[in-house]
């Protein structure tokens, strides 16, 4: 965009900011003030990339404007206390003391006074950091879990209210706990104001949807669209009540929102900035790889997708300065790099490393790891992974195949693989998953399980136990935030009877989504319980991590250990480079002297302060893992 059209846009806002009633604090429109000359450009040229052929772009762009200085003067003081904070501290969330945690508030905890009542175990745990799973207003018992929301200023009054949520965030963050929330704006649920009137024939609300009156365009996009949840509807298009098409990536009730219209965009920022008022710190920004559609194309990744973060981005830079975006991308590894970014999402879920430890344990082979390790694990400085064994979604393989082809691995047929070991149909394995949106159409399949259950620990539990603990090693060592799924430091189970819960049969994503396990938590000081010892190294990983500053950030250097079996990796510090040993086969494995020879020989396993010594080589037990400190010879 040329520099007169910029000038030109800044003097049109900055008219219209004057002409607004003066600011109560006058201090605060400085503040504002300030930010807006830092940041409009930017803004600007983002959104004239996104809408500058609309004729109404500027009007478009001075009311976001507005509407942003708006919810700035009602941001809460203490909030603008947290922005103060974080503009000195604003990498906050690559420090090595990080730890996620992740709950449904029903499932685990009852309701918002539930969670709140579990923060002093949270605080036993060291978490620094709630994702809360979606909490909003949202039609039942067919919402997916709270993925369409109805309205995303209406907490479900089932678990309470906007108020008990202000509160909680406020006394989460009064102990080190960092709140995290869905930002769902890919869709809405049909029930959404929105979409009502939309069904209704509004003119102005069906614009906010791609709704067609016929076949003719959905039938056009579907010929390059990918079907998502294929057990619900063919296709990426549902009928409306009244026989038009409306797009609905997801299931037939979460319709698709139409971001290029500008009042969209106006809509959703007004949304995300009312959740930042309430003192979220993060949004985890859900669906991100399907925002933009294009005839033509897969309508995913596109270029505006990116464009369309960036300019949320820059809105939270003028009127929530401290908040953050994590990444929801499960896609091929290359595109989910692109959404990391400082001014884009500074966290992302790291799902190209959960698959792989999945496939690591299968095979009993590290080289997929390790390979994704060395060349996918570099991010921008200023960003961090959110790395995870499972979340409460399916897992899907998403490795890059061309990444696969080079060890001679063939993509398609490894998938198969997978799939048919973790959902135990494969000859001897451990695991006890299930499938998840079997397309034999396509051969396309994922699959679901909590984590000790896809370990195998109903049947097997001595090595289950030692799988847990080994993957958990790989997330807490690699670099980025380790997010728990609550219930899995004491070693939850699948949920077996998922499918007699109202809504839940048709989506086996619940059978990993069990209800607070009371059993397995009142045992995990219990060191002859699975729970206990699975608590009980988690809890020694987290306390050694939060002391090793080698850990904190992300850079990481791969280390080739000489032994496909066993994954090697290095993160250095200051003075010192903690080398991560980690065998995932089923017998012990050495690692020569010979190939760690660089290191001074003598070192400590900081997991238990035992020495050790390298001119030994190093020989590691089944499922075995060191956490070594070393220096250069
Ligand atoms: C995300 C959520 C998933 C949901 C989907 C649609 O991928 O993680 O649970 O089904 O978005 O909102
Ligand atoms: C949701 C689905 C997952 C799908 C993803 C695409 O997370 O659960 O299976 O691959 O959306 O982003």
């Amino acid at each position: 965009m040329d520099e007169h059209v910029d000038q030109q846009a800044r003097q049109h806002v900055l008219a219209a900011l004057a002409a607004q009633p003066k600011q109560a604090i006058d201090d605060d429109s400085t503040a504002f003030l300030r930010r807006f000359d830092e940041h409009f450009p930017e803004l600007c040229r983002l959104f004239h990339s996104l809408y500058g052929p609309q004729n109404d772009w500027l009007d478009q762009l001075t009311h976001l404007v507005l509407e942003a200085a708006g919810s700035w003067q009602e941001r809460p003081t203490d909030l603008k206390a947290v922005d103060a904070a974080t503009e000195a501290n604003g990498g906050w969330f690559l420090s090595n003391s990080m730890l996620g945690g992740v709950c449904y508030v029903d499932r685990y905890a009852g309701n918002l006074d539930g969670v709140h009542a579990k923060i002093p175990y949270f605080k036993e745990l060291g978490l620094t950091y709630l994702h809360l799973m979606p909490l909003f207003l949202a039609p039942e018992p067919h919402s997916d879990g709270g993925y369409a929301v109805s309205s995303y200023r209406e907490v479900n009054p089932a678990l309470g209210s906007m108020e008990q949520l202000r509160a909680l965030a406020a006394d989460l963050r009064a102990n080190g706990i960092s709140l995290v929330v869905d930002f769902i704006f890919n869709h809405t649920s049909d029930e959404h104001d929105w979409a009502r009137k939309a069904a209704a024939g509004d003119p102005e609300y069906s614009d906010y949807y791609w709704i067609f009156p016929d076949r003719t365009m959905p039938d056009a996009f579907e010929q390059h669209v990918r079907e998502i949840f294929p057990d619900d509807h063919p296709g990426s298009f549902v009928p409306t009540p009244d026989g038009r098409w409306v797009w609905a990536t997801f299931h037939s009730f979460q319709w698709d929102l139409n971001y290029s219209n500008p009042a969209v965009f106006r809509a959703m920022a007004r949304e995300m900035l009312f959740l930042a008022n309430q003192g979220i710190d993060i949004l985890r920004m859900d669906a991100v790889a399907f925002i933009w559609k294009q005839l033509g194309t897969t309508s995913e990744n596109l270029p505006e997708a990116h464009t369309l973060l960036q300019a949320f981005n820059a809105v939270c830079r003028l009127a929530a300065p401290s908040l953050l975006f994590k990444s929801e991308a499960i896609v091929h590894p290359d595109e989910v790099a692109r959404y990391i970014d400082p001014g884009e999402c500074q966290l992302s879920y790291n799902p190209l490393q959960m698959a792989l430890i999945w496939d690591a344990l299968a095979t009993r082979d590290a080289s997929l790891l390790a390979q994704a390790l060395q060349r996918r694990h570099t991010i921008p400085d200023g960003t961090t992974w959110v790395n995870y064994v499972r979340s409460h979604d399916d897992i899907g393989w998403t490795f890059a195949d061309e990444d696969a082809t080079e060890l001679s691995v063939n993509g398609f047929d490894h998938r198969k693989f997978l799939n048919s070991f973790y959902v135990n149909r494969f000859p001897g394995s451990f695991a006890r998953g299930v499938p998840f949106q079997d397309n034999p159409r396509t051969g396309d399949c994922r699959i679901s399980g909590t984590t000790a259950s896809l370990c195998g620990l109903e049947h097997d539990e001595v090595p289950a136990v030692e799988r847990i603990l080994l993957a958990h090693s790989i997330i807490f060592s690699t670099g980025g935030v380790p997010l728990l799924y609550l219930g899995d430091e004491v070693g939850q189970l699948n949920d077996n009877q998922y499918m007699f819960e109202d809504g839940h049969s048709a989506d086996s994503r619940w059978v990993h989504r069990p209800r607070f396990p009371a059993d397995s938590y009142a045992q995990r000081h219990d060191a002859s319980t699975s729970a206990g010892t699975i608590y009980a190294g988690l809890r020694r990983m987290i306390r050694v991590r939060a002391a090793s500053p080698e850990l904190a950030g992300t850079r990481l250097i791969d280390f080739a250990t000489g032994n496909r079996s066993v994954l090697g990796y290095q993160r250095p510090g200051a003075n010192s480079t903690i080398l991560v040993l980690a065998n995932f086969s089923d017998t012990p494995q050495t690692v020569e002297s010979l190939t760690l020879s660089g290191f001074a020989p003598d070192v400590v396993n900081i997991l238990d302060d035992v020495a050790l010594r390298l001119d030994r080589g190093i020989t590691l037990a089944p499922r075995g893992y060191v956490w070594l400190r070393v220096r250069p010879q």
